[in-house]
């Protein structure tokens, strides 16, 4: 492997935050270089700035020996860098062959021909695994299906250096599998790899080397060989961390939440209840149902039949508003749409529900300046919300702190029946240690929680029972000594009963 890239130096401040402080490291031609760090570190910042959206205040780029000045994503594009966000940034009314050429077109002078346009886009889309007409509208497509997009995108311009910056935080297994054999094939064929994810078990899997970076400085980069789990995380966090979860032995009380023969869109004759103090887990595969089904008990999507009782009183025909401020709430799978309001700041966006909830229990009251002030801070001290204030634009906060953001306003809150939708996807290790351990806290002191969640990990170590979902109906519930992954996998892929 010989020297590819060298980042000398590089420091970049956003007014008063410091997100990157004099990095420096090297990237090894034809290497898979994982970068892992808390949210907020400066990752995707760092990359943004090879891909030419930022600009460094001081320091430089090497590549290939030179210095090189990245002034514009063009320029990025064509020394070959490319990446694929953290976000999905595709244009859902247009088709997957337009998204995949937006933007090309100029570059090739103007036309491309269509037949060769064609052509291209299966080939490309065959190496991304995706067997849809390019025609397709990508508002049809899946959250995997986007990403997959999003890659073949990324791949169309032979990039030299390929980043991916937390691609499968929306991926389910199978999806991550794929996505595991394109970096492979990708890897073979001399593409260098920067990976991004804080899931460690990935890195080890798919990198040879990884760089830690933590409060916007530089820890180390070694190959992958020389850590082990814990060391990485210590060198993540600056400190030894306590990733073992237990629940201890509850006592269910009332019946907080029942859900009777609930069917709506595909969603078939759902039934279920959830006293105080337990932790109701919701597995299946993707397209199952489970977002579904929150949504449909959260009031979000209209329910065709069927009954939902909140704490004895019942809140089918409540609105969204009426059955927040009767004790539920949801943080949704998609926090980018459904979760924050992007022209507020934190502060506002973490009372936002309180104030909510405040104007349509009591009147026209709302939240004074202090308390508004007092409640921001909590959240973010409880969830480590790492920003400059609660004054900064909510746009400005990384990736994994916006999602905290969603999380802390509804503990603000603090419902009774508490749903959460994929609560830890993108959130760090030790962040997600943390809401694990609200999660937990909330139970203990008497509230029914309801978790979504892809990682099979996260359900058993926080539920007591768990409802597992196939093509839109609850096919059973798994719990005490029968609670294993072997037992929800079987009834989540159906190859019983
Ligand atoms: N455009 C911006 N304006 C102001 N501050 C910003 C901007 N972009 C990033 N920051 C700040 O820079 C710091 C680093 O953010 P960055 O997005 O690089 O973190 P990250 O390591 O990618 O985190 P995550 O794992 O949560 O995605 C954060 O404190 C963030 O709030
Ligand atoms: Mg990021």
């Amino acid at each position: 492997m010989s020297k590819f890239i060298e980042i000398e130096q590089i420091t970049k401040s956003f007014a008063a935050t410091c997100a990157l402080n004099r990095v420096s490291f090297n990237i090894e031609q034809g290497s898979v270089h994982a970068l892992v760090g808390e949210n907020g570190a400066g990752k995707s910042t760092l990359m943004k700035i090879l891909v030419g959206i930022h600009q460094p205040d001081s320091g430089r780029i090497v590549l290939d020996g030179k210095p090189v000045v990245i002034a514009s994503p063009e320029k990025a594009r064509s020394l070959g860098f490319g990446i694929v966000f953290q976000e999905i940034v595709l244009c859902p009314n247009l088709s997957i062959r337009e998204n995949l050429f937006l933007g090309a077109e100029a570059e090739s002078a103007g036309i491309l021909r269509r037949a060769e346009m064609e052509k291209k886009s299966q080939t490309i889309l065959n190496k991304v695994r995706m067997s849809l007409s390019p025609k397709t509208l990508v508002q049809e497509l899946s959250v995997a299906q986007k990403q997959m997009l999003q890659i073949a995108r990324a791949i169309l311009y032979k990039p030299r250096l390929l980043i991916f910056d937390e691609p499968t935080s929306a991926l389910m297994q199978d999806s991550v599998n794929d996505l595991f054999a394109i970096i492979r094939e990708l890897h073979q064929e001399g593409v260098t790899i920067l990976y991004i994810s804080h899931k460690l078990e990935e890195i080890f899997e798919i990198a040879d080397t990884v760089t830690v970076l933590r409060d916007g400085k530089h820890i180390g980069t070694v190959p992958i060989r020389e850590v082990n789990e814990g060391r990485l995380v210590q060198m993540m966090v600056g400190r030894e961390l306590d990733l073992s979860i237990r629940r201890k032995e509850v006592k269910p009380g009332a019946v907080l939440l029942k859900v009777d023969n609930l069917s709506a869109g595909r969603l078939e004759k759902i039934s279920f209840e959830i006293r105080a103090g337990e932790v109701l887990g919701i597995a299946g595969l993707v397209g199952s149902g489970r977002s579904e089904l929150v949504e449909s008990v959260f009031g979000i999507a209209p329910i065709s039949s069927g009954k939902i009782h909140l704490g004895g009183r019942e809140i089918t025909r409540l609105s969204i508003t009426e059955r927040a401020a009767a004790g539920m709430a949801l943080v949704p799978e998609d926090r980018q749409l459904q979760g924050l309001v992007f022209t507020m700041t934190l502060g506002q966006n973490l009372t936002l529900p309180s104030v909510a909830i405040g104007l349509s229990s009591v009147g026209k009251r709302a939240l004074s300046r202090s308390r508004e002030n007092s409640l921001g801070h909590q959240a973010m001290q409880s969830l480590k919300i790492v920003a400059a204030g609660l004054d900064t634009e909510i746009q400005s906060l990384s990736g994994g702190n916006q999602q905290k953001a969603v999380i802390g306003k509804w503990f603000l809150v603090n419902p009774n029946v508490f749903i959460l939708d994929e609560p830890t996807r993108g959130i760090d290790v030790g962040a997600k240690a943390e809401i694990h351990r609200l999660i937990r806290k909330m139970a203990d002191e008497g509230k029914a929680i309801v978790v979504v969640s892809s990682e099979l990990p996260e359900l058993l170590a926080l539920s007591d029972r768990v409802l597992v979902m196939r093509g839109g109906k609850a096919i059973g519930e798994v719990y005490g000594n029968k609670l294993c992954e072997e037992e929800i996998m079987k009834l989540a892929v159906g190859s019983i009963g």
